[in-house]
């Protein structure tokens, strides 16, 4: 199950990616935001990301205008590995070198198709463990 969350300014493209994993089966939960009415977008990344963390669901993915605000936002909570990712090298890289638990798209900045694209590139793409997991561990060691 992923969960999938935006604030007002990434509704839209929030609203394509579910279309798009329902389309393909892929097991989904939408976390709000419902409206285009204005809302703070940390409420949201941190919904998803405690249910991740928690084990509620496998993984996340949190839309803002830029993604920059979920993006800070999501990666204050422990366990969080967050990943703002623009194009479909940076969303294989968020999965096979970062193990990305989150994926963070802009709402202003991705079509809609890009926007779903990214997020098969993730889903379908691998972490690769070996040298990258000392990196992790080393991450963990800040929190
Ligand atoms: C909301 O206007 C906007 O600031 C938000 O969607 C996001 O881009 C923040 O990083």
């Amino acid at each position: 199950m992923i969960a999938v969350a935006s604030d007002h300014g990434g509704l839209d493209l929030k609203n394509a990616v579910i279309e798009s994993l329902r389309g393909q089966k892929i097991a989904c939960t939408d976390f709000g935001t419902d409206a285009h009415a204005s809302v703070d977008y940390p409420d949201f990344a941190e919904k998803v990301a405690r249910a991740v963390t928690s084990g509620e669901v496998k993984a996340g993915i949190l839309i803002c205008g830029t993604g920059i605000g979920m993006s800070i936002a999501a990666n204050k909570i422990p366990g969080i590995r967050a990943a703002l990712v623009h194009d479909e090298f940076t969303a294989q890289m968020a999965a096979e070198h970062n193990n990305a638990n989150i994926l963070i798209l802009g709402g202003r900045v991705l079509s809609p198709e890009q926007g779903a694209r990214l997020v098969d590139v993730w889903l379908t793409s691998r972490y690769e463990g070996g040298r990258h997991q000392q990196r992790l561990d080393k991450i963990t060691n800040l929190e």
